[in-house]
C-alpha cells in the first residue's frame, strides 16, 4: 500500500515535538522532501492562490499584502493566482489540482471549513513543526480548533468572518423607526418601509445552493436554539423544533417578500451589489461589508449602520455569528517550502497590520485585533468582533463538503418553495446522518 505523505509526516515525526524541531531554528527541513524551511536568501518565486479580498476603498487587498512582503523579504516574489470566490467552487479546482501532484500553488488561502478534508487527503501541510511552541495560543482557540484535523494544524488562521447585520439609517429615520431588536422585528420593519416604495427589497442574505446558505442556515438554526449535530460531533439534531423555526422563517421572509425570491441565487457578492447600490433596506454579511458598504461611489457611503445580528423573540441572546474565515494554507508538494512558509507566517502574524490599516477585515492574531491601531480606527465591526457568540459549523469531519451539500439543498429547496419545511429537514437529517458515515450521496 502507497504510503501518503501524511502519513510518511506523521511517521517520520514521531517522537520528534514541534520544540525539538523548532529549537533548531534555520535548520528545520521537510522530513519527506528534505527542504530546507529557512527563509530562502537566493531569489526565489512562490505562487498564492487568493481569491478577491477588498481592501477599504473596494479595490483589491491582495497585492498590498504581497507588497508589504515583498519589502520585507526582497529576495522572494509572489505571484498571485486568482482564485474564484465562491468557497466551493474554488476548493473543487485546488483539490482536483493539489490532488494530481502539482507543486502550484506553493501557498493557498483556504476556508476554515476545509481542514478536516485537506489533511484526510494530505492536500495540505501540518504546520505544527514549523512554529514554535506556544504559536497557537496567539489566536483565538475556535480558530484553531476550525483549523486542526487529523491531530495537527493544517492552516495559520489570517482572519475572522463574522457576520453583522447591515441597515439604512437614512431610511430608518425618515420613518422613525429603530434598529430591529428581533427577527421578528426585522420583518415588519422592512415590509414598512418596502411599502413606501423606499426600497425595492427588504432583506438580502446568502441563500443560493452552496456553503454560504449552510451558514446562514445554521445560525438561524442556533437563533432558534437548535445545532445541526449534539455535542458528541455525531448526532444529527438538525431536524427538531429549532429547525422548523429556523426554517420556517427564512422561508416566510420570502414568501412575505421581506427577501426577493432571488435570494435563492444570491452569494455574498449579490447582495453586497443589492445593499450599496440601494436596493435593500438590510443585508446580512461578513465584517468586510462595513469598509464595502461605506467605500466613496456607493449609494450608501455614510447611511450604513452595523449590529451584531438579533435573535428572534421569546428566545435567548443575540449577537450569533457563524464562525468563518480564511487560513493560510501550504501545499505538501511545493518545491518552495521555505518561501512558502515565510509567506504564510508573514501573513498571519506582520501582515495583520497591513488587513487591519487596509481593510475591514477581522485580523486571527489576537494582538492585532486587541491593539490601540484597531480600536482607533472606531471600526463597529472590530469593536463588536470580540463580543458575538460564533456558531461553528460541523466541519471537523473529512465528509464535511457533503454534509454542507445535504444543509445548503434542503435549505435552499424550502426557501425557493419546491419542498415543504418538514419535507427539507427531513431530508437533511438523513442525508447529514448518511454523509457523516461517508456515504456516497
Ligand atoms: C466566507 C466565510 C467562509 C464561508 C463562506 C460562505 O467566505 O469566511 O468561512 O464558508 O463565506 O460563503
Amino acid at each position: 500500500m502507497p504510503l501518503s505523505r501524511r502519513s510518511l509526516l506523521a511517521g517520520s515525526l514521531g517522537g520528534v515535538t514541534a520544540a525539538a524541531l523548532t529549537a533548531c531554528g534555520s535548520e528545520v527541513t521537510d522530513p519527506v522532501a528534505g527542504q530546507s524551511a529557512a527563509v530562502p536568501t537566493e531569489p526565489t518565486t512562490i505562487t498564492w492562490w487568493c481569491h478577491r479580498l477588498t481592501d477599504r476603498r473596494n479595490g483589491e487587498l491582495a497585492p498590498l499584502l504581497i507588497a508589504a512582503f515583498e519589502r520585507r523579504h526582497p529576495q522572494i516574489r509572489v505571484r498571485l493566482l486568482k482564485a474564484p470566490s465562491d468557497t466551493d467552487t474554488n476548493r473543487a479546482t485546488l483539490t482536483t489540482q493539489i490532488a494530481s501532484g502539482s507543486p502550484s500553488p506553493d501557498v493557498f488561502l483556504g476556508d476554515v471549513v476545509w481542514p478536516g478534508q485537506f489533511a484526510y487527503n494530505s492536500l495540505a501541510l501540518p504546520l505544527d513543526p514549523y512554529v514554535p511552541q506556544g504559536h497557537w495560543k496567539k489566536y483565538p482557540k475556535p480558530l484553531i480548533d476550525a483549523c486542526s484535523a487529523e491531530g495537527g494544524v493544517y492552516a495559520l488562521p489570517f482572519f475572522i468572518d463574522e457576520s453583522f447585520l447591515y441597515y439604512r439609517k437614512d431610511l430608518l429615520a425618515k420613518h422613525g423607526l429603530r434598529v430591529p431588536r428581533s427577527w421578528e422585528e426585522l420583518a415588519h420593519t422592512a415590509a414598512k418601509v418596502r411599502r413606501a416604495g423606499d426600497v425595492g427589497h427588504g432583506f438580502v442574505w446568502q441563500g443560493s445552493v452552496y456553503e454560504g446558505m449552510t451558514v446562514n442556515f445554521t445560525e438561524f438554526l442556533a437563533d432558534a436554539g437548535g445545532s445541526v449535530v449534539g455535542p458528541d460531533g455525531s448526532t444529527v439534531t438538525v431536524g427538531g423544533s429549532a429547525g422548523t423555526q429556523a426554517l420556517s422563517f427564512m422561508r416566510e421572509l420570502v414568501a412575505s417578500k421581506v427577501s426577493p425570491s432571488a435570494v435563492t441565487t444570491y452569494i455574498e457578492q449579490d447582495t453586497l451589489d443589492a445593499f450599496i447600490s440601494g436596493r435593500s433596506l438590510f443585508l446580512r454579511n461578513w465584517a468586510y461589508a462595513w469598509g464595502a458598504s461605506n467605500a466613496e461611489g456607493t449609494k450608501t457611503a455614510g447611511r450604513v449602520g452595523v449590529v451584531p445580528r438579533p435573535g428572534f423573540e421569546g428566545r435567548e441572546g443575540s449577537g450569533r455569528s457563524g464562525l468563518g474565515g480564511w487560513s493560510v494554507f501550504v501545499n505538501p508538494h511545493t518545491r518552495e517550502l521555505g518561501g512558502a512558509l515565510a509567506f504564510a507566517r508573514f501573513l498571519s502574524e506582520e501582515g495583520q497590520q497591513v488587513l487591519l490599516r487596509e481593510s475591514s477585515y477581522i485580523p486571527a492574531l489576537t494582538s492585532a485585533l486587541n491593539s490601540r491601531t484597531a480600536r482607533q480606527l472606531g471600526s463597529p465591526v472590530l469593536d463588536n468582533a470580540r463580543t458575538l457568540e460564533l456558531v461553528a459549523r460541523p466541519s471537523g469531519t473529512q465528509y464535511y463538503p457533503k454534509v454542507s451539500k445535504a444543509l445548503y439543498t434542503g435549505a435552499n429547496s424550502a426557501v425557493g418553495g419546491s419542498a415543504s419545511v418538514r419535507e427539507s429537514l427531513s431530508a437533511m437529517e438523513s442525508e447529514v446522518r448518511a454523509a457523516l458515515k461517508g456515504a456516497v450521496l
